[in-house]
C-alpha cells in the first residue's frame, strides 16, 4: 500500500475546504504551541537551530507519523469537531507509541501531536514558524532546507518536511484555498494565506532541486515614523523634509530592492496625507495599512484556474481616476501601469506615491522607462524622460545593508531636463563608511548642502523650511 496516497490530506476537500490553510484555524492551546518548534524539529523554543535530535526520534516521529496517517480516517476526522479529532489523534498517538516501544519524554510526545495536528489541519511543519511574530520571511528550499528572516538576518532553521511531496501538499493546499493550482501547466503560483501573507510557490522543472516555496509575512503592526528614526532608518530632519514634501503634494517615488522597506516607507509617507483628502490605494496585495478614515482599498486579482478574470493594476489606475481621488497611493508600479499613473501624476493629481523595484534613484528611473516602453510602442525615449521628469519630484531610496538593518540611503530632486538626460540632485544621504567586528554597518546620514528647489513650491503651500534643514551630519554606529 502506497502510505502517502491514502493519507494525504488533500485528497480530501473537506479537510482542505473546513479549514482552509491552517493559521486561524489552528488552536492547539498555548501549552501545546510552545512545544511545538522546540522539541519536534530540533528548533530551540527561540526557534534557531539547536544540535540535531536524537536520530533515534526523527526515524520514531516518521514512523508513527505514517502509521497514524494510515489507520486515521481523515474524512471522517475533518467532519467532526475539532476537539473530537484532536483527542482521536492523541488516543491513537498513545496507542502507536506504546507499540514503537521508544520511550519519550513529555515534551517530545507533545511535540509529535503538535506535529500531527499541524499537518492534518494546517500548513505542516510551516505552522511553527508561521507563529513565530518574529519571523518575517519563510523561505522553503525543497523539503530539505528551510530559512527564515528575523529582523532581517536569514537563518537556516531545523525545520524540514519529510519529502517533496509532503512539501507539495502544504503547496497545494495553499493555492488551492486561493483558487489556484500548481502544476506542469502553471509551475509558478503567487497565493495568499488568510492572515495576508504572501506566497510564492515554483516547482520543478523551473526549480531545479525541487519545490521552492517563499513565503513574506504580514506584519502584524507596521513601523511608524518615529519607529523609523529611533531604528535610525532616517533622521529626523530628512522624515520631517518628507512629511512636508507628502504634505505639498509633491510626487515621491520610493525605491527599494525586495525586502528593503519599501511598503513600510510608503505606510509612513503615507500617514502625512491630510485626513481631509480622499486616498485611493491600489495594490496587487492589500498591505498598506492607513489610518486615514477616507481610504478607498482597491486591489488586483489574479486569474483564476482557467487562467481568466485577472484584473491588473493598470485597469484599477484608470478606474480610480473615475473616483474622485485626492490621492493615488500605488503599492508598487511593475509595468503598464507605470504611463498612466505619471499621466495621473501629471494632471492634477499630484501628491502621488508609489514605490518601484530598483537599486538607486537612477535606476528607478530607467526602470520607469522601461514599463512605460513596455505598455506603449510609440512614444519617443525624450517624451517618455519629460513625463517622468514633470510627473515625479522626488526619488527616496530604501536600502536594506548587510547587516540587515533597513535606511534611506538617498533622497533625491528630480530638477528637470538637460538635453535628454533627466536632471536629479540628492538633498540627503547614507555613506557607508565601515562595519564592526560583528557585522554592523558604521556610516552617516548627510544632508548635501543643496537647498532643494522644491522648497519654492513648499513655501506656495505655506510651508517654510529652515536653511540648517539642509546641513549636517549624523554619524551611526
Ligand atoms: N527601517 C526599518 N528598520 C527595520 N526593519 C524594517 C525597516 N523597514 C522595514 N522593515 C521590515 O523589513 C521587512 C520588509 O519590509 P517591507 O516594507 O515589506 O519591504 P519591501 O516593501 O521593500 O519589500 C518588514 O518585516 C519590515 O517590518
Ligand atoms: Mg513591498
Amino acid at each position: 500500500m502506497n502510505p502517502v496516497a491514502n493519507t494525504d490530506p488533500m485528497t480530501m476537500p473537506s479537510a482542505a475546504g473546513s479549514t482552509g490553510p491552517g493559521l486561524r484555524n489552528v488552536s492547539t492551546g498555548p501549552g501545546l504551541r510552545a512545544n511545538a518548534g522546540a522539541t519536534g524539529s530540533g528548533l530551540r523554543p527561540d526557534g534557531r537551530v539547536a544540535q540535531a535530535p536524537r536520530q533515534q526520534y526523527l526515524d520514531l516521529k516518521a514512523n508513527v507519523h505514517r502509521k497514524l496517517l494510515n489507520r486515521l480516517n481523515l474524512e471522517a476526522l475533518a467532519q467532526s469537531d475539532r476537539a473530537r479529532a484532536e483527542s482521536e489523534i492523541r488516543t491513537l498517538l498513545g496507542e502507536l507509541l506504546a507499540e514503537e516501544g521508544t520511550p519519550l519524554s513529555l515534551g517530545e510526545r507533545e511535540g509529535l501531536f503538535v506535529e500531527l495536528l499541524d499537518d492534518v489541519f494546517g500548513l505542516g511543519p510551516l505552522e511553527p514558524l508561521l507563529r513565530d511574530p518574529s519571523i518575517s520571511d519563510i523561505l522553503v528550499n525543497t523539503h530539505k532546507y528551510v530559512f527564515v528572516e528575523r529582523g532581517g538576518v536569514l537563518e537556516r532553521v531545523a525545520t524540514t518536511f519529510q519529502d517533496d511531496r509532503h512539501l507539495m501538499r502544504v503547496i497545494d493546499r495553499i493555492v488551492s484555498a486561493v483558487g489556484r493550482r500548481v502544476d506542469d501547466s502553471s509551475p509558478m503560483v503567487d497565493a495568499r494565506l488568510p492572515d495576508g501573507s504572501r506566497v510564492n510557490a515554483i516547482i520543478p522543472p523551473l526549480a531545479v532541486d525541487g519545490p521552492l516555496l517563499s513565503v513574506r509575512r504580514f506584519p502584524a503592526e507596521r513601523l511608524k515614523a518615529d519607529d523609523l528614526v529611533t531604528l535610525r532608518a532616517l533622521t529626523r530632519p530628512m522624515l520631517e523634509f518628507l512629511a512636508h514634501s507628502v504634505r505639498a503634494r509633491l510626487n515621491c517615488l520610493i525605491s527599494g530592492g525586495t525586502g528593503a522597506g519599501k511598503t513600510t516607507l510608503l505606510n509612513v509617507l503615507s500617514g502625512f496625507i491630510s485626513e481631509r483628502e480622499r486616498i485611493v490605494t491600489i495594490e496587487d496585495a492589500a498591505e498598506l495599512q492607513l489610518n486615514q478614515e477616507h481610504v478607498a482599498r482597491l486591489e488586483t486579482r489574479p486569474p483564476n484556474v482557467e487562467g481568466k478574470g485577472a484584473i491588473r493594476q493598470r485597469q484599477l489606475v484608470i478606474n480610480a481616476l473615475r473616483m474622485r481621488p485626492d490621492r493615488i497611493v500605488v503599492g508598487e508600479v511593475r509595468g503598464e501601469e507605470a504611463l498612466d499613473m505619471l499621466q495621473a501624476m501629471n494632471t492634477g493629481h499630484d501628491g502621488s506615491l508609489t514605490t518601484v523595484h530598483a537599486n538607486a534613484p537612477r535606476d528607478a528611473l530607467t526602470r520607469i522607462e522601461t514599463m512605460i516602453a513596455m505598455g506603449t510602442t510609440n512614444l519617443p525615449e525624450r517624451a517618455m524622460r519629460q513625463q517622468i521628469s514633470s510627473a515625479i519630484q522626488l526619488v527616496v531610496q530604501q536600502t536594506r545593508l548587510s547587516d540587515g538593518s533597513r535606511k534611506v540611503t538617498s533622497i533625491s530632486e528630480i530638477t528637470g531636463m538637460e538635453g535628454d538626460v533627466i536632471t536629479m540632485q540628492e538633498i540627503f544621504v547614507f555613506e557607508k563608511m565601515g562595519v564592526t567586528q560583528d557585522g554592523k554597518v558604521i556610516g552617516r546620514f548627510r544632508a548635501t548642502g543643496v537647498r532643494p528647489k522644491c522648497c519654492e513650491r513648499l513655501k506656495m503651500s505655506g510651508i517654510h523650511l529652515p536653511a540648517d534643514m539642509f546641513e549636517g551630519v549624523t554619524e551611526v554606529r
